[in-house]
């Protein structure tokens, strides 16, 4: 039987920034807010995730508060990360990692990158890296993803590294104004770790 190895007691305090082949993620700053707010205020841009257009002032109170957090303390945390391509230093987008729950040591992924940097494969490059931080780092020991079915180049992202689609939710939740059917990918740490080594 599988031991159940706790979440890091008293929380973890990451090392930044976390370097991949052509990304950085570090912490979101105040200086990220015009760049963000570029396509955060696209309606394109967020249509499937949990937010509408964002103003500037909006962007820069969210970065104030919630969007700066860099140490996951307690479940329910989320450690929001902004992606620098390294070869430009430009800011292409950000990821988040929630901690969702410390008994099922359960986390849950999210991304969303400016539409000029799509195709390049940095989203699924910046995410996989969010799984190294969650499963080496947080101990976690399983990671899900919660997809609108529309949104397939999302849904494109998580396949590629690996995840398991385990459910179609039908019009289960009411989002945006409208009935929105849910797929929910998930991605135990033994499967990462048996991916990681197929792929060395
Ligand atoms: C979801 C989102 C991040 C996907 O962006 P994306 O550009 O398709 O994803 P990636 O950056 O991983 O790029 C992958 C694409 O680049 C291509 N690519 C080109 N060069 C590549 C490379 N060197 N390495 C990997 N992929 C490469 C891949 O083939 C892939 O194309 P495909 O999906 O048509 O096969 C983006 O659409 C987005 O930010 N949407 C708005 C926010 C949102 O919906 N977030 C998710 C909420 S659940």
């Amino acid at each position: 039987m599988e031991s159940r190895t706790p979440v890091r007691s008293g929380g973890f305090d990451p090392e930044y920034p976390i370097v991949t082949t052509r990304l950085l993620l570090r912490p979101i700053t105040a200086g990220d807010a015009v760049t963000m707010h570029s396509y955060k205020s696209d309606p394109d841009a967020v249509r499937y995730v949990p937010y509408a257009p964002l103003t500037l002032d909006e962007v820069e109170q969210r970065i104030a508060t919630t969007w700066s957090r860099t140490v996951f303390t307690t479940e329910g945390d989320g450690v929001c990360l902004a992606v620098e391509e390294r070869e430009s230093g430009a800011l292409v987008g950000d990821v988040v990692l929630f901690w969702r729950s410390e008994t099922d040591r359960a986390g849950e992924v999210g991304y969303i990158f400016a539409p000029r940097f799509s195709g390049r494969g940095y989203a699924s490059e910046a995410v996989d890296a969010l799984l190294a931080l969650g499963f080496d780092g947080l101990g976690l020991h399983r990671i899900a993803a919660r997809i609108d079915e529309r949104n397939t180049a999302s849904a494109r992202v998580v396949e590629r590294l690996g995840f398991r689609r385990e459910a179609r939710l039908v019009e289960s939740e009411w989002f945006k104004e409208e009935w929105t059917t849910l797929l929910i990918y998930g991605l135990l740490e033994t499967e990462w770790r048996g991916r990681s080594a197929s792929m060395q």
